[in-house]
């Protein structure tokens, strides 16, 4: 018999890991680090899925979130929309199997995209409680409501179902969700509370009733009856398709010619395109995909560089837009000067997005502090791992003393400022799972600052305005201050009566010009610049 060798003995040890066994012990990756992090995860998880699912059935979105104190650090967390529902099959792989679910090949704008979300929290709930999730969903008034009690079989990756029954549910179609975990609850900066208020601002569309633990209930009113526009799935762009991914899609095509190839697979390639990309990779439009080497592929990419082909249809995202992002940020924020901008659609890797950007200023914002700064992503908020998101390189890397607010090197700006960024994208960058920080990719950086500068461009044109009316105000009081002696001097100079010169005066001070101007900034109302009015009078 042969010895055995060091190899062999590790050969006995190598066997394959399933993923969810993977997660069990790297929970952090997918934001279940701590308790009070895992508790706000769950939610997050469970009201982005019921926000995709009731925007993709056009719903307009009920959620109903209650987190219950059970003591000893454990919590019961509910949560119940009005949305589809769940076909009965499909409930056990969707909360008890990993990488499972129906947006990754999807290039369509949406919350959630790795199939990772909800199961990970029902994961975790399991290791720290013992107790199975809890599912009830109804599709349609028709069909009777579907009861689960599901555990997660680690091995295998795989629902290891506890309890199956049909049950009464007056609701006529949705999904309920309840697990219980462990956690910790805050309120404040980076709290539930916080999160749905932010998601509430970048989705004036939604309604959220949310019972906290201590028992309150708050409620956020939908601002608008209209859904955002559906995304529409779009084919990869050319631009930024990695060589890998190319060869794969080659071997994978039905398409006969080159030509044809580039024509169905991508979006913006007609016919005209394709000869073109094919001539400047030194290709013939007539090569079989299938045949083609990897030095062929190599040669594509170069030809696709090569050629300026149109950006890709921007109807897969859905911005909220500038007027509804600033609508939501009045909402929310009391400040005396709002703005917001939407950027034309760009490309990274092939991937469409648009970057949004508003602004309050002034009010009860805090003048000593740094800027508060919002992130989102696909209607997300960003609640964690600020300093390692591109959005936050890209407003500490703008100059913000160009519109008059303070900033120290390789620091936010401060003043009295609430900075909102929002990206959406049919796939979003983000640097792990847990979706908290967004990559740093130049193309994503830079129109980030595009933004930014948009924004704080309308911002100085309103902090100098508000500084030559002060300066307006300041000189007219000063004047006034010296009406009666003037008027005196005058009427014995004159022979005119006092009163006469008095009225003529303060009419002049209060000539409808600065009047005007005034006007515009009465402390505490509705005080905003409008901006259109500025410019004009600018000019
Ligand atoms: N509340 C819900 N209503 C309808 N469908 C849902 C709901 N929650 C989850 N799903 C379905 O389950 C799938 C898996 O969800 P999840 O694990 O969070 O992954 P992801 O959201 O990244 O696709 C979703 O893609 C969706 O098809
Ligand atoms: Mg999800």
């Amino acid at each position: 018999m042969e010895t055995k060798t060091v190899a062999h003995h590790l050969a006995e040890k190598q066997r394959e890991i399933s993923i969810s066994q993977f997660f069990e012990r790297n929970r952090h990756l997918l934001g279940f680090d701590n308790k009070k992090k895992a508790l706000m995860t769950t939610i997050k998880e469970a009201v982005d899925n019921s926000l995709d699912a009731c925007e993709e059935a056009r719903i307009l979105p009920e959620v109903i979130i209650e987190v219950i104190d059970m003591g000893n650090d454990r919590f019961r967390v509910v949560v119940e929309d009005n949305g589809p529902g769940i076909v009965k099959k499909q409930i056990p792989p969707i909360f008890a199997r990993l990488l499972y679910g129906s947006k990754f090949f999807k290039l369509a704008q949406s919350r959630g995209q790795q199939g990772i979300g909800i199961s990970a929290a029902v994961l975790y709930a399991q290791l720290t409680t013992g107790k199975p999730a809890k599912i009830t969903s109804k599709i349609g008034p028709k069909y009777p409501a579907q009861y689960y009690e599901l555990h997660i079989d680690t091995e295998k990756n795989s629902p290891d179902i506890q309890k199956e029954e049909e049950v009464e549910w007056s609701k006529e179609h949705g999904t309920k969700i309840e697990i219980e975990l462990e956690g910790s609850y805050q309120a404040g900066f980076q709290s539930i509370d916080q999160y749905l208020k932010q998601t509430a601002i970048v989705n004036p569309h939604v309604t959220i009733i949310y019972t906290n633990p201590k028992a309150e209930q708050l409620i956020f009113a939908r601002a608008t009856d209209q859904l955002p526009p559906r995304p529409v799935e779009i084919k990869p762009h050319p631009y930024g398709v990695e060589i890998g991914v190319l060869i794969r899609m080659l071997g994978n095509t039905e398409c006969r010619t080159l030509q044809s190839f580039l024509c169905e697979e991508f979006s913006r390639v007609g016919p005209g395109t394709a000869k073109e990309i094919c001539a400047n990779g030194s290709l013939l439009t007539s090569l079989k995909p299938g045949d083609m080497s990897r030095e062929a592929a190599e040669k594509l990419v170069e030809g696709i560089k090569k050629t300026k082909i149109i950006a890709p249809p921007t109807d897969c995202i859905s911005p909220i837009g500038e007027e509804l992002l600033e609508k939501g940020i009045r909402k929310e924020v009391n400040a005396e000067f709002y703005c917001a901008t939407t950027r034309p659609p760009e490309v990274y890797r092939g991937n469409p997005f648009i970057v949004e950007a508003g602004l309050a200023y002034g009010g009860s914002l805090s003048a000593e502090e740094p800027v508060q700064l919002f992130r989102f992503a696909n209607r997300v908020p960003l609640l964690y791992q600020q300093g390692a998101c591109a959005v936050t390189k890209s407003v500490i890397s703008n100059a913000w003393k160009n519109y008059g607010l303070q900033q120290s090197k390789g620091a936010l700006p401060a003043g009295p400022m609430a900075l909102f960024v929002h990206i959406s994208s049919v796939w979003v960058p983000f640097t792990s799972e847990s979706k908290e920080a967004i990559a740093h990719y130049p193309e994503i950086i830079k129109e980030v600052k595009l933004a930014l500068q948009e924004i704080g461009r309308k911002l100085s044109i309103y902090v100098h305005k508000k500084f030559r009316i002060r300066e307006l105000s300041e000189r007219a009081n000063l004047f006034e201050k010296y009406i009666p002696e003037v008027a005196d001097s005058l009427a014995v100079l004159s022979g005119e009566k006092k009163e006469k010169i008095l009225e003529g005066l303060q009419k002049m001070i209060s000539k409808p010009k600065i009047q005007e101007e005034l006007q515009i900034v009465p402390p505490g109302e509705e005080q905003q610049l409008k901006l259109s009015e500025v410019r004009e009078d600018e000019e």
